[in-house]
């Protein structure tokens, strides 16, 4: 037995059903098929459609349902909801307590936590910190956007990258040689200039002019946000690899956040790493900010073994940016 751990016990993921394609998107930007494979690796993500009329708790929901489909738990028991989102459906109330109402999570307290595309792994520290302070024993993490709503359908600097998705992963107190390890996370208010969305909040109020301005959408300098990705994530994975003695052998998983492929590519290029250890689901999901990487533990829960040594790496708008290092906790045929 090994002392108090904050273990990922359960984990599910939602994508809309709406496949938007590169060659849709050709039909309203200038750009091809196969400029956006060769250049960001992306065929198609999924895109929540409006007239669906829901925001992202519905994509919660649906995650969370996925995962009670595979790990059942009550929902009276969780004691915290983490939900990490640039998108939520309404400024006030959080996310958090949208999705704990409908869901019957009615013992927790819960709140939104904004970091961009950094938003799971920032969420996943914080629920270990909760885990090892001792007060908590279960906590809820959600990590999902609709970029679609903020993306902006006439720059073709982002529309190829942007999509929808939601993971959740349920992170418990267990007496445990898995969980949690380390972690290393940086922020650094540096972004404005180069990775932003400056209308809605307090400086440019929702206003005539600033929809004229097309201020509700992401905007980004491509080539100054993708150098400054692949060396903060490879350097903070370096980081821990050597405080924590881990050769790149004993690594058998970097779950990167999905921005594009080539920055994946270089990341896995700086830490000597074979892509095959490397969870790439981007040319079907896209770029969705905070769900990229939980969608990524989905779409590997049955191939990861428990004790696997993991590292999660994000970067994203601020800029904000890690990695957290744990091991995996359970087996899919526990
Ligand atoms: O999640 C965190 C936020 N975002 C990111 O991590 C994204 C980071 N950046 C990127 O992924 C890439 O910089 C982009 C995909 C945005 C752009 O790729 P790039 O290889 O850096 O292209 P570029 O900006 O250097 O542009 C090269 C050329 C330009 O044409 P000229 O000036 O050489 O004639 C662009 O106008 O490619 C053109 N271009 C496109 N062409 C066809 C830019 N976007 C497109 C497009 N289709 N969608």
């Amino acid at each position: 037995m090994g002392k108090t751990r904050a273990v990922i016990t359960g984990i599910g993921g939602y994508v809309p059903n709406y496949r938007l394609t590169n060659e849709e998107i050709s039909t309203y930007v200038d750009t091809s098929d196969e400029w956006i494979t060769q250049r960001i690796g992306i065929k198609e993500r999924r895109i929540l459609k409006p007239e669906e009329g829901v925001g992202v708790s519905y994509l919660a929901q649906r995650a969370i349902e996925d995962m009670q489909s595979k790990r059942p738990f009550d929902p009276l028991s969780v004691e915290a909801i983490i939900f990490a989102t640039s998108t939520p459906d309404y400024i006030l109330p959080n996310t958090a307590s949208l999705v704990a109402f409908r869901t019957g999570m009615k013992n927790a307290f819960g709140f939104d936590l904004s970091a961009a595309c950094s938003g799971f792994v920032y969420a996943l520290e914080t629920a270990n910190n909760f885990i090892l302070s001792g007060r908590y024993r279960r906590v809820m993490v959600i990590a999902g956007d609709v970029l679609s709503v903020v993306t902006d359908t006439l720059d073709r600097n982002t529309c190829p990258i942007f999509s929808d998705a939601c993971g959740v992963v349920f992170v418990e107190a267990q007496e445990s040689e898995e969980g949690i390890i380390d972690s290393v996370l940086h922020v650094d208010g540096d972004s404005v200039e180069n990775l932003h969305m400056l209308g809605g909040g307090s400086v440019n109020p929702a206003s005539h002019e600033t929809v004229d301005r097309r201020m509700h959408y992401i905007w980004q300098n491509g080539k100054a946000v993708f150098k400054k990705a692949v060396t903060s994530m490879a350097d903070t994975c370096e980081e821990i690899l050597l405080r924590n003695n881990l050769t790149k052998n004993d690594v058998q998983w970097v779950v990167p956040h999905q921005a594009n492929l080539r920055i994946i590519e270089a990341i896995a290029g700086r830490l000597v790493l074979p892509l095959s250890k490397v969870m790439v689901n981007i040319e079907k999901y896209g770029n969705s900010s905070a769900g990229t990487i939980p969608l990524c533990l989905c779409d590997w829960e049955k191939i990861m073994r428990k004790g696997d040594n993991v590292i999660l790496t994000a970067f994203g708008a601020g800029y904000t940016w890690g990695a957290v290092y744990l091991k995996w906790g359970y087996d899919t045929d526990r």
